[in-house]
């Protein structure tokens, strides 16, 4: 049974103490027009064969296109791309205008600068309450060198190495 008894926000506030990288998770719909949102519930799931997954809010736009869509592409971002991370958590109409985006596969568009990338094909939907996990097996990825952007406590962070790091 569902324990109701917890205040939500404190749950929230909970879950931000772990610290997350921030992605921006694409596809395209039928018409071939791109679209993406600001994510932090990716993660790693399977080295062989290579799986991912992320969770979709139900609320989404997306949410229709994301469960029709063959592919997605996983774009994480860098320390210096806090404004891509704004814009795709943003309901802006065309989240793309002016982005130099190559298209990946299945068309799932590839976010420029980002510090790594995994372009997956959709392998499994589960239900996740008022989210829908998508998981991917991953078809190639990217890495680059750069710091990545972090998201702690609600707040966007970057990382420095800890003093007691080997
Ligand atoms: C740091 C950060 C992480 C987020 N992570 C998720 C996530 O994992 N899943 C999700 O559905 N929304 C997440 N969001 C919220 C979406 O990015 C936001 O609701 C998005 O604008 C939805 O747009 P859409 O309705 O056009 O799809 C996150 C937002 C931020 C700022």
């Amino acid at each position: 049974m569902t324990d109701t008894t917890f205040d939500s926000r404190e749950f929230r506030s909970a879950l931000g103490r772990f610290a997350t990288g921030v992605t921006v998770v694409t596809t395209v719909n039928d018409d071939g027009n791109p679209l993406g949102l600001t994510v932090s519930s990716f993660n790693s799931v399977s080295l062989d064969p290579p799986l991912v997954l992320w969770s979709l809010d139900r609320s989404s736009s997306a949410l229709a296109v994301f469960e029709k869509a063959t592919h997605f592409a996983v774009n994480v971002l860098g320390a210096d791309q806090v404004a891509i991370s704004n814009r795709f958590a943003s309901r802006e109409e065309d989240k793309f205008a002016g982005l130099d985006s190559a298209a990946g596969a299945g068309g799932a568009p590839l976010v420029p600068g980002c510090v790594a990338c995994f372009q997956c094909r959709t392998v499994h939907r589960y239900d996740g309450g008022d989210h829908v996990i998508f998981v991917g097996e991953v078809e190639s990825f990217e890495r680059r060198d750069g710091d990545a952007l972090l998201f702690h406590d609600g707040n966007y962070c970057r990382a420095e190495p800890h003093p007691e790091a080997w």
